[in-house]
């Protein structure tokens, strides 16, 4: 089914393009319905050469689009938003409200919908191997998204792979586990590959043996629908050469070692929404941030003399299991004290 609308892109860098190609090659999507922007001019002569379609670094003609892929560098999100803020948005032919498609790593549904006034938004978390058609994206939908413009997102990101709707805490762990896994794995296949170079073989050929069984295993679990223990147990006889290896990676700890890894980056995520949730309140001459966990806590964090978000773990004084959405935007310090005393329940927002 073609793309009814015209689409606006801001920022057209490896992500976009990995989108957008599909849809241009197909024919879905019009080259002349696409309206690109990026930052230098350079960048802009370039793509539209490569792509055929219109490229240019004002960010106006992007955003007069009613749909707009965002996919620029979050830190870059202030700028862009001037850009839109000081238009107002078209509204689509079919009278649907307009609608914004952000790509941003770390960058909440309540800051884009703060951010882009008028839009409906939705947020999109694709992974690296979208780049060869192989990826992940987690969609997650803002408010006053019908459910024949979320068929048409879930169009756009089918392209590169599979695509999940989660409730938006879950992107968290889902970043974790499939935009940071790839970094994970890779590391893995590297590893096993030096092993095999100390064992004697030639460095492509390790190289090329760990990329393959690394993507052969992938299709055994997921061809037989295997559980991974399932797996290890059929390439694991009684005191074999597998057996040998794996008690060595058990006393490792390389279970443990990736349990942690994919919760660390998880809450590094976490800590990159924080800025962009609440930012600093100034209250009474003091400074606090506030962070949302990936099960629905608050963390609440003393802030830095400076002003700059506070993340040093040394400086968390406390955490409550409270939605970020009950927390007013202007916490009072009394209000602080009780959020810091809530541990299991919830207390009325009006109490606040
Ligand atoms: N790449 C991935 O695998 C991946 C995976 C998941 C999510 N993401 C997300 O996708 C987003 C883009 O990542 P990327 O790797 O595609 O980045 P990228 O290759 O660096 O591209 C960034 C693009 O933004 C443009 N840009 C910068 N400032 C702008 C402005 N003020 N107005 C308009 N355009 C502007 C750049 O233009 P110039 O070329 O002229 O500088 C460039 O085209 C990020 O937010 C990232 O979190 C990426």
């Amino acid at each position: 089914m073609p793309w009814s609308d015209t689409v606006g892109v801001v920022g057209l860098g490896r992500m976009a393009r990995a989108l957008l190609l599909p849809l241009l090659e197909s024919g879905r999507l019009a080259r002349s319905d696409v309206r690109a922007a990026v930052a230098t001019e350079a960048s802009a002569l370039k793509l539209a050469g490569e792509l055929g379609v219109q490229v240019t670094t004002d960010a106006a003609q992007a955003w007069s689009a009613p749909v707009v892929l965002l996919a620029v560098k979050p830190q870059q999100i202030d700028a862009v938003a001037a850009v839109a803020q000081a238009m107002a948005p078209a509204s689509a032919p079919d009278g649907h409200v307009p609608l914004l498609i952000s790509v941003l790593a770390g960058v909440p549904l309540r800051r884009l919908q703060a951010l882009f006034p008028g839009r409906a938004c939705v947020r999109a978390v694709p992974n690296t191997p979208a780049l060869v058609r192989a990826g992940l994206t987690g969609l997650s939908w803002g408010e006053g998204v019908g459910e024949a413009r979320r068929e048409q997102v879930r169009r756009l990101f089918a392209q590169v792979g599979e695509v999940l709707d989660l409730p938006e805490p879950q992107l968290d762990p889902f970043l974790a586990l499939t935009s940071s896994g790839p970094a994970f794995l890779a590391l893995v296949a590297e590893s096993m590959a030096d092993g095999a170079v100390a064992g004697g073989l030639p460095r492509p050929l390790a190289m090329h043996l760990a990329h393959r069984t690394m993507a052969g295993t992938a299709a055994l679990l997921q061809g037989q629908e295997l559980h991974p223990g399932q797996l290890k147990d059929m390439v694991t006889s009684p005191a074999g050469t597998t057996a040998a290896g794996l008690r060595h990676l058990e006393r490792a700890g390389l279970r443990s070692a990736l349990i942690e890894a994919v919760l660390a980056a998880a809450e590094r995520e976490l800590r990159e929404e924080t800025g962009c949730r609440l930012g600093n309140a100034r209250i009474h001459g003091e400074f606090f941030s506030a962070a949302e966990g990936a099960r629905n806590h608050i963390t609440v964090v003393t802030g830095t003399a400076s002003g700059e978000p506070c993340v040093d773990g040394r400086e968390i004084i406390e955490a409550a299991f409270v939605p970020l959405d009950l927390l007013p935007a202007n916490i009072a310090p009394a209000s602080l004290r009780r959020l810091i005393e809530v541990r299991d329940g919830l207390p009325p927002a009006a109490e606040w």
